[in-house]
């Protein structure tokens, strides 16, 4: 039996009980706080409902405390918050519409402790727990969340058209709890839920991003990947990786279903990595293989798909507001790029193909290795492992010639000032084209990664061009 009142023992509790006493009101935790007690997940989010005036309460309490929080009050919408210690602590009157956190919708009408819980969106959401002198540390489930809970149910509490309608966003919501919880959507409302996904259209993307950010960051996105495909949800939000689904068979050729491998791939990516953007490439890294497919005399083919998939990335963040920056640059990058170490491992492994990758990936090789090992997935054993065997060479080539030739974030000895100074020339062609001859000479092993043999392999190169040095005085 979870000890309530041991959760919600301390200075602040005893303040909001005493201070609800004296203004005549009463006071709950409500929401995922309470759900993660049981779940016994950490949560500093402190949502506290009053049955009357939430604000006045937030100002009374911060008052006694030492040292005084600064209270933010948000007027029109009736709610009240300050921080103390590492808590958030949000206290809001009892409304009879629909509760969301950062809702813009102004003149909440007042309502009942019971008008508040059965307008939150799930069963496990909706529990309450009593903050007030005479039954502190009560537990108040109308809609036995506590029972969802153990049962791991994800339930609206109210018919779903209801709960679903009054924010529509609650459709993700469910599908991003069930990720993360590895909870399953009860059948009334997962019906529901497919009866409304056409309302989705009114929500913004901003929000739908953050819970599709809550997917992705989960222990096992593929299942929520699966639930908003299978609910029809990830067709509006998501319709280019949607179109990685299918299997054509023509003349017997067949091609792998790229949907469900881009989920195989982001599954066996989240077991090794947290990062969100390397999860992001893993989503992404086929993405340009529904307009590159190609049938051919000796099979499908995907030819560039890398080149057009990496195009797709940034309009793709761009429509999901994701961020423009180095985020994004990264992602783009690898979706570019995944497919080199494969095709290394594949063919000879040359030190020059190596000093290439190791050029062209720069800071991100090693997430690039992480993500191209996700990448090997295969209903056949024997194909992965000798696929991973291949694959682990490649990995120690490029740990060996890292070592010895430094090639991350490598600039050419020779600059492009330096080319200019040498001819007593102005930017031009000439230079790019110079600059690109040595380099191509060093990662081709051609000459040593050093000044004077750049140098005289310039000198010889410029020849060929036409240029001649500058006279010395
Ligand atoms: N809520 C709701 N409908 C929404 C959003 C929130 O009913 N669309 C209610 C739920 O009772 C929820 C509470 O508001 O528990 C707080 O919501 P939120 O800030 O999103 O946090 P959590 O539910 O705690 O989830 P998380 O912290 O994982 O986002």
């Amino acid at each position: 039996m979870t000890d309530l009142k041991a959760h919600i023992s301390g200075v602040v509790y005893d303040l909001i009980a005493s201070e609800a006493t004296k203004l005549g009101i009463q006071a709950y935790v409500i929401g995922g706080y309470v759900r993660d007690i049981f779940l016994e997940r950490k949560n500093t989010d402190i949502d506290v409902v009053c049955i009357g005036d939430g604000i006045e309460l937030a100002k009374n309490v911060a008052k006694q405390l030492n040292p005084k929080p600064k209270v933010s009050v948000y007027k029109t919408f009736g709610t009240a918050h300050f921080k103390w210690k590492d808590q958030d602590i949000e206290f809001v009157g009892a409304r009879k519409e629909s509760y969301q956190r950062h809702s813009r919708k102004p003149d909440v009408e007042i309502g009942t402790l019971e008008d508040d819980q059965n307008r939150r969106d799930f069963t496990i959401n909706a529990m309450g727990i009593a903050l007030n002198e005479n039954n502190t540390g009560t537990l108040l489930d109308p809609f036995n969340g506590l029972q969802d809970l153990d049962a791991k149910i994800i339930r609206t509490p109210l018919d779903p058209d209801i709960t679903f309608s009054d924010d529509p966003l609650r459709m993700i919501r469910a599908i991003r709890f069930a990720t993360q919880l590895n909870f399953r959507i009860e059948e009334t409302t997962y019906k529901g839920l497919i009866r409304n996904i056409e309302r989705i259209h009114i929500v913004s993307q901003e929000r739908i991003t953050d819970e599709l950010q809550k997917i992705i960051a989960s222990p096992r996105p593929s299942y929520g990947f699966k639930l908003l495909y299978n609910t029809g949800l990830l067709q509006i939000i998501f319709p280019e990786l949607c179109a990685l689904q299918g299997v054509e068979i023509i003349n017997n050729f067949k091609h792998k279903d790229n949907f469900y491998h881009t989920l195989q791939v982001l599954d066996n990516l989240a077991a090794v990595s947290d990062n969100i953007w390397l999860r992001w490439s893993a989503i992404l890294h086929d993405i340009g293989k529904d307009s590159t497919k190609r049938l051919t005399e000796s099979g499908w083919t995907f030819h560039s798909h890398e080149v057009v998939g990496s195009k797709m990335v940034k309009p793709i963040f761009k429509r999901m507001r994701l961020p423009l920056d180095h985020k994004m640059k990264y992602v783009r990058k690898l979706v570019y790029l995944h497919l080199r170490p494969i095709s290394l491992a594949q063919d000879r492994v040359t030190d020059s193909g190596i000093r290439r990758l190791l050029y062209e990936a720069g800071e991100e090789l090693d997430d690039l290795l992480i993500l191209c090992r996700a990448d090997i997935t295969s209903k056949n054993e024997a194909k992965v492992k000798k696929y991973l065997s291949n694959f682990q060479h490649v990995e120690d080539r490029c740990k060996e010639v890292d070592e010895k030739d430094r090639l991350r974030n490598w600039q050419p000895p020779i600059s492009g000032e330096c080319i200019m100074d040498a001819f007593a020339i102005g930017p031009s062609k000439e230079v790019g084209l110079l600059k690109k001859a040595i380099r191509e000479a060093i990662l081709d092993g051609e000459i040593q990664n050093n000044y004077d043999e750049a140098y005289s392999f310039m000198l010889n190169e410029a020849q060929k061009l036409g240029l001649s040095q500058k006279s010395r005085l």
